[in-house]
């Protein structure tokens, strides 16, 4: 059974997919033993409290740098013997140390369809209104690997949705959601924990 810690700074409705996956039996090789947020008092830990799920509170404000803090993540995750890091609406960058230790262990869901509408700066909703001010007519989300480029690591699940010509951000962020993250992010969760994802020259290849 692979240890899972989840990654937060917000809401957690995406912290919420991967417990409902959970508790239907679509994740079926691993529990998450731990939730980390950057913030105190955000929503995502009264769900894991909710669901008696352990979580710790890493707040970014009580460190001086990335550097630091990152160190910190660092320590909290071994303490964990996480197998898995999930980040789940995780809204601060960490220095390179964490992924170093953690190579291809660690997944990001962002809500667009990598390589549009990513990288430092498009975050949370700021990605929506990038896509409505382009005038895409499809966008989604992105699964990926963790590296030391921003929204750069290997894709391992994208999943497309159809943008409204009405749409707010907040629309279109709720339908991103709804249709492709909440459904992506668990599915990459199951097949990683059940040692279906392999990588080869950056790419993510699924094990039948
Ligand atoms: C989600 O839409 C997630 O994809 C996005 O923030 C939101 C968090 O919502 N993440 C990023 O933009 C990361 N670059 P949640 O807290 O309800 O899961």
């Amino acid at each position: 059974m692979k240890n899972i810690v989840v990654l937060v700074s917000g809401g957690g409705t995406n912290l919420q997919a991967l417990i409902d996956a959970q508790e239907n039996g679509i994740i079926k090789n691993g529990r998450i033993t731990c939730v980390i947020s950057s913030k105190p008092g955000v929503y995502a830990l009264e769900r894991a409290k909710k669901h008696n799920i352990p979580s710790r509170v890493v707040a970014r404000k009580d460190y001086s740098d990335a550097v630091e803090y990152s160190k910190a993540i660092l320590a909290a995750l071994d303490e964990e013997k996480a197998d898995l890091v999930i980040y789940a609406g995780f809204m601060t960058i960490l220095d390179d140390l964490v992924v170093k230790a953690y190579p291809n262990k660690m997944m990001n869901v962002h809500p667009a369809l990598i390589p549009s509408f990513c990288g430092k700066g498009y975050y949370g909703l700021k990605v929506h209104e990038e896509a409505l001010k382009k005038g895409v007519k499809l966008t989604g989300a992105t699964v990926h690997f963790v590296t030391e480029v921003c929204d750069g690591g290997p894709i391992i699940l994208q999943k497309a949705v159809e943008v409204g010509e009405d749409d707010t951000p907040e629309i279109l962020q709720r339908r991103v959601m709804e249709q492709a993250e909440w459904k992506i992010l668990p599915q990459a969760a199951a097949l990683f924990c059940e040692d279906r994802l392999e990588v080869r020259n950056d790419k993510v290849y699924i094990k039948k």
